[in-house]
């Protein structure tokens, strides 16, 4: 067909010497002709398969585009000058240039959308606090205990009355509230227990010395290439910045209101939904006692919805209980039933189940099939999310976790990473329409991926498979809600093509692809439509009653 124009004419008021050159002239021009129209159609095939691709544009989305892919470009043509694309350095060096960047920044910088009040109407346009104005809606990958930038738990928690500090050899530290006798357990190889207040009247320095707690609680650092020379090592710290916060958060009064702040802050980073993995550790209050897993997740549940009644534009968190992938398959066993049990005590608000930990260095699911397929023996389902493929390693036990994830009819892959090394898997996925939760800072700073450029998402966003972005543990990386992560996306995974079609068709699949119930979803889209509305108004200038 797209040889037709090509077919050449005779001209007969053309001289013969004439006629062969013009005739030449067609033919070298018909060679280049289908080659031309392949090419374009092979360039629109691609197009339309990539995320987002089959998103049709309204006007004033296309003008919000226009503006959006501007200053991207923008910021890629000063990258290449200067030498500092952010999505290929690591994120500890890049978060500062990300804050300073020209799409990052004038995006924080817009006039903000105004409040939704109770009968969800938009108001007209008051000035709010600044927020950044990416409109994500839902974070469906998070755990427990990092959810929150580490300030608030050195700032305002270890500086509530009670709390003891003690050091270990290894430049770590433990935390526990207690009254009136200091904590009884004593954490292994760790010093006596001593009053914080009194440790830090006691202090030159206290400003350093909470810095130094600061440290403790994530992994960032000037140096991440010397400071953490294997995946093993980093995972330990890891682990170990975990175990920190658990101190502080997992006392009673600090639980709350730790959920409460973490909700905020990604409310303030315009999300509207959570999923979280939740370990559900015991909660202790000030004189040694602890509390079940039913008393945390009551104290989830009733937090969330005080939250939702103090932000009406909020949707609410949903909670995955989780537990580690390092115990055996009796332990295993005895958590899926406990997740089953909190599932039917809390069913509006636990999801289902899932394993953490490094995947490398703990079982494998096909280990613990056992544990894992004994709902399916009482008849019972119990969803699963779980974290599987978050391995550089292919072909060992955590690689296979992939394969095995789909056999077990988990809801959505965690990670994904090595997804792209398998095909069968990944074509499982797609008719299963199972997404894979792509955690680009998390994976970098883990040291799976250095430049991000690179990271396997890339594959998966050009093929349209369906995918979600989230943060995983954005305190511990320094980072903050999940606008970083769709940075890296935009900038960095996505490549060029990446565009607003892209962030729409990602903000769209975090909701879809939750596990919110079909009404749940609907009234999260109307929110979402709302906002995202608003968002385009504000990236091009105008009021929403213009269109
Ligand atoms: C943790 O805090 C202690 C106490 O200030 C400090 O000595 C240690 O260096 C900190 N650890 C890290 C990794 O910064
Ligand atoms: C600590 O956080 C709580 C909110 O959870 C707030 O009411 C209180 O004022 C904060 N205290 C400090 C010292 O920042
Ligand atoms: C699993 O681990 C628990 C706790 O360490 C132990 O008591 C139990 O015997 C182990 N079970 C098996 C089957 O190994
Ligand atoms: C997964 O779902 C399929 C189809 O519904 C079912 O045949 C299979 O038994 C399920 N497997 C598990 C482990 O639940
Ligand atoms: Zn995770």
């Amino acid at each position: 067909m797209h040889n037709s124009g090509c077919v050449p004419q005779v001209m007969p008021q053309v001289a013969k010497r004439w006629q062969v050159i013009i005739i030449f002239g067609w033919v070298s021009l018909c060679a280049a002709m289908p080659l031309l129209s392949e090419r374009d159609l092979l360039i629109d095939k691609e197009n339309a398969r990539r995320t987002g691709g089959n998103l049709v544009l309204g006007k004033y989305e296309e003008a919000a585009n226009e503006k959006l892919m501007r200053l991207k470009e923008e910021e890629v043509a000063k990258a290449k000058e200067t030498g500092l694309f952010p999505p290929s350095m690591h994120f500890f060096k890049a978060k500062s240039l990300i804050d300073h960047s020209d799409v990052f920044s004038i995006l924080k910088k817009m006039p903000k959308a105004g409040p939704v009040s109770e009968s969800g109407q938009v108001r007209p346009w008051p000035k709010a606090p600044e927020r950044p104005l990416l409109r994500v809606g839902g974070v469906l990958h998070l755990h427990d205990y990092a959810i929150l930038s580490v300030d608030w738990l050195v700032y305002n928690a270890s500086y509530m009355s009670d709390c003891y500090i003690c050091f270990t050899p290894l430049w770590a530290v433990r935390f526990k509230f207690s009254r009136p006798l200091p904590p009884k357990d004593m954490p292994p190889d760790c010093s006596e227990w001593v009053l914080l207040e009194t440790y830090r009247k006691n202090l030159d320095n206290v400003a350093g010395f909470d810095k130094s707690l600061l440290k403790n609680l994530t992994l960032v650092t000037d140096t991440p290439e010397v400071t953490y020379p294997s995946q093993d090592f980093i995972w330990r710290r890891f682990e170990n910045g975990f175990i920190a916060a658990s101190g502080l958060i997992s006392y009673a009064p600090v639980f709350k209101a730790y959920f409460y702040q973490g909700l905020l802050e990604l409310y303030e980073d315009n999300v509207q939904y959570i999923e979280i993995r939740a370990l559900l550790p015991p909660v202790y209050e000030l004189d040694g006692t602890t509390h079940d897993k039913f008393w945390s997740m009551t104290a989830y549940q009733d937090t969330a919805r005080q939250f939702v009644k103090d932000h009406p534009d909020f949707v609410g968190a949903k909670m995955i209980y989780s537990t580690h992938r390092k115990q055996n398959v009796s332990q295993i066993k005895e958590a899926v039933r406990t997740a089953m049990a909190l599932r039917t005590e809390f069913q509006d608000t636990v999801a289902g189940f899932d394993l953490v930990g490094w995947e490398d260095g703990g079982h494998a699911l096909w280990d613990l099939k056992d544990a894992l397929t004994f709902p399916q023996t009482l008849g019972d389902k119990l969803p699963y999310y779980f974290h599987a493929g978050e391995t550089n390693w292919e072909g060992t036990p955590a690689d296979k976790n992939l394969l095995d994830a789909l056999l077990l009819n988990t809801s959505r892959i965690g990670h994904g990473f090595a997804l792209a090394k398998h095909p069968e898997a990944r074509n499982l996925a797609m008719k299963m329409d199972i997404p894979i939760e792509i955690c680009p800072i998390s994976n970098q700073v883990l040291m799976l991926v250095s430049d991000l450029r690179n990271h396997p998402a890339a594959f998966l966003m050009a093929e349209g498979h369906p995918i979600v972005v989230a943060s995983d543990d954005p305190s511990i990386f320094g980072a903050k809600g999940v606008s970083y992560d769709f940075y890296e996306m935009f900038m960095g995974v996505g490549g060029m093509s990446a565009d607003l079609r892209t962030l729409k068709q990602l903000a769209l699949n975090s909701l879809e692809y939750s596990s919110l119930s079909p009404d749940e979803k609907n009234k999260a889209r109307q929110i979402w439509q709302r906002k995202w509305d608003q968002f385009i108004a504000e990236v091009t200038n105008l009021t929403p009653e213009m269109y």
